[in-house]
Order: C-alpha cells, then structure tokens, then sequence
C-alpha cells in the first residue's frame, strides 16, 4: 500500500500571517491575550492561559492598568460571560444554546482560545458525524501494516483536548445522530476514553473541558438524551437587547471584516447600519419601534450576522461600484434576500412593511426607493 507522491500539497503560501483570510482568534487577538496574560495576578486553573476574570474581561473588553484597551468581543450581559467561564473551570461541560446568529459559535471560539490558547479542536456536528470524529480512527495503511499501536491511532479534536487539557469544542451538537452524541457521556461524566482495541485508555488531564453549540430551532432534529443533558451546564445566549446593542455590534463586525477584505472605511455605513438592523428588529420582534404598528413577520430568522453580511455586501457594492458613500440602494439587495427567504409569502410581508412603514418615514425616502427598486429587478 502506498500513497501517491504525483500530486504534491500546495506549498503554504509565504506571505505575512496577516494572509490568511480568518485567523483564529488566539492568533488575531494575540497582543491582547498577551497583554491579559501579563497583567492577571488572579488565580489560573491548571493548565488555563488567564484566570477566569481575565479570560471574562477578553470577552467582554476593558482596560488594563499599562492603558492597554481590550476590545469588547461579546455584546451582552456581564454575568452570562461570567457563568460560561466559571463552568469551563469545573467538571461540568458548557453548552451554548439560542437562536441562530446569537454568536454561540463566536464565544465558543473565543472561550477556547483564551483558556487554552489553541480554538482550533473542534468537531463540527453534522447529521452524518461519525463516533471517530469524537473518539478516534485509525490510519488503515499503518493499522494494516502494523496491527493496532497508539501509532496508527488518528486522535479526535476531543482526544487531543483530553490528553493534552485542552478545551474541546462541538459545533451544532444537536445535529449529531443520537447514539454518536451518546459517545461523550463516558468522556464527560467518566474523564476516560476506552481504547479496546489497545486494551487501553486515554484520561483527560486537567485543564479539559468541553464547550458545544446548539441551535433553538434545530431542537427536535436530534433532541439532546436528558443524560447527557445533565453533563452540560446550559447558557443561554439572547438577542442584542436594544437596537443600540445590536447597531454597535454590527457597525464593529462590519469594520473588522471589511478591515480583513481591504474594503474602504466609509464614514458614511453607520446610517445605514441603523436602518439595516431597525429593519431587521422590527421585521423579527413583529411591531414597529415606537410599538404602534403591527407587523408580520417573515420566515428568515433576521440574525444579526445577517444583518452584518448585509451591511459588508452593501459595503462591497459601494467601495467597488459606488461614489465612496454607503447608500440605500447598496444594502437594498442584500436586505431584500435575507427578508424574502420563500419567494410566495416573505415577498408580500416585505412590500407590506415597505408600503405602510419604510414609505411613511420622512427621513427614509431613498432606503424606501432603493428597497422597491431592488424588489423590482
Ligand atoms: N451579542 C453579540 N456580541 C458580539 N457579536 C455578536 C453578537 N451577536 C452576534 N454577533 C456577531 O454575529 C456573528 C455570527 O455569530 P455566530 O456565527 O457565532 O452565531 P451562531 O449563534 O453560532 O449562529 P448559528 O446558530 O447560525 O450557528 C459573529 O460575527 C458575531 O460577532
Ligand atoms: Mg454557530
């Protein structure tokens, strides 16, 4: 058996790190965790980068006493920070729970990468993930060759992250069939992993813990077993809580992956974030701000990371094809194909809300002409 030697991998590219199109965190934020990891006096758990206060002021930002300034990564409330990292520190796992675009993937990352210092161990969940994405497989040339040894053993994210007391992460947990999430019940409530076939066991060292994702909307698809339930602590992560939350969340996204894409800052975006993320809270909550309209709502779920890969579309148009100012008509598109997600019903709760709300708003006039001119193309 031997693999071919005709098709070479690409050689990495050579250029500056600052090629990569998405570092991971612990790589993008690295001056700040370095600065977090100096200045933090308090307690670390084994194995931990930061204590558990320095890893919550990385989330949620702050200044450090040399004047160095975190940037906030998470918009929210303070204690539901605190909570997620207090339970990485003890025997119980942490599930991030809510309605999609709520940034569970987000935290997830930049938990693992401020604990650990390594977001890269990570399963995505798929409904057809096998148990050796959790557990381990084998290299079939060397398991031939050789017979079983801890040599041809290909570790799972969630193995490495046990034996070397790393923080594991599962994506979308309730995508995975049932008998497959079964298989972290051991991990997590027994801290081993059977290796039958080498009649041995890998036990998790200090500093392992786990953090999984789920969706709201895909519960039922694969229900959690209420034993494995019980191995997680659930936090639940809510929608921006006032439309000035959620307008600062998207205008500091949109500056950072347009900063990533090379697009021109244009001063002019924070307008029309405003009324990108005022549609989006309306079309979502079913009644206009000022509460006096009722709406209906639309099919699509309005995430915020909509509203953000509306805005960098928008942004996109503008910088290429635009006079340097983020219009109406430039987010219009992107906005009208995050709304109308089924053709026959979300097109009519969208002209609706056009006609009696967007129309009346004195200051809207081009946002109005650039949406009902992007729904008649
Ligand atoms: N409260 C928030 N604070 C900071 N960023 C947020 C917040 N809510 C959403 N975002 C932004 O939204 C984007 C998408 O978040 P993410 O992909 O993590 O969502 P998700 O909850 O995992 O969604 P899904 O269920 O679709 O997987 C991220 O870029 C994140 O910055
Ligand atoms: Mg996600």
């Amino acid at each position: 058996m031997s693999t071919s030697q005709s098709t070479p991998m690409p050689s990495a590219p050579t250029g500056p790190p600052d090629a990569v199109l998405r570092p991971h965190a612990e790589t993008a934020y690295a001056a700040e965790l370095a600065a977090l990891a100096a200045a933090d006096d308090r307690p670390r758990p084994e194995r931990w980068r930061l204590s558990p206060w320095a890893v919550a002021t990385y989330l949620l930002g702050g200044t450090l006493p040399d004047g160095t300034v975190v940037t906030p990564k998470y918009v929210g409330p303070r204690r539901i920070v605190e909570v997620a990292v207090t339970t990485l520190a003890t025997d119980r796992a942490l599930l991030l729970l809510g309605v999609p675009g709520t940034a569970k993937t987000w935290v997830s990352e930049h938990l693992a990468a401020a604990v650990s210092g390594d977001s890269t161990l990570l399963v995505q969940g798929t409904a057809g993930t096998p148990e050796e994405a959790i557990r381990y497989g084998w290299n079939y040339a060397r398991l031939l060759a050789e017979g079983p040894s801890r040599d041809a053993l290909v570790p799972s994210p969630v193995l490495r992250a046990m034996a070397e007391g790393l923080t594991a992460r599962v994506e979308e947990l309730t995508r995975i069939p049932a008998d497959v999430q079964d298989t972290l019940i051991t991990i997590l409530s027994e801290k081993t992993l059977p290796i039958p076939e080498l009649g041995e066991e890998v036990q998790a060292v200090r500093g392992f813990n786990l953090i999984a994702t789920a969706n709201d909307r895909d519960r039922g698809v694969n229900d959690l077993s209420s034993a494995l339930r019980r191995r997680f602590n659930t936090v639940v992560l809510p929608l921006p809580a006032t439309l000035d939350d959620e307008v600062a969340i998207v205008a500091r996204r949109v500056a950072e992956l347009g900063r990533s894409l090379d697009l021109p800052q244009l001063p002019s975006a924070l307008t029309e974030i405003q009324r990108v993320v005022t549609v989006f809270r309306e079309l979502r909550d079913g009644v206009t701000a000022d509460g006096r309209t009722k709406l209906k709502s639309p099919s699509g779920t309005l995430s915020t990371a909509e509203a953000i890969s509306v805005v960098t579309s928008g942004l996109a148009l503008a910088a290429h094809f635009g006079d340097g100012q983020l219009r109406a008509a430039d987010v219009a598109a992107g906005l009208l194909g995050a709304v109308v997600r089924d053709p026959a019903t979300d097109r009519l709760v969208w002209q609706e809300y056009l006609e009696s709300v967007v129309r009346e708003r004195a200051d809207w006039k081009d946002f109005y002409r650039g949406c009902r001119d992007a729904a008649a193309l």
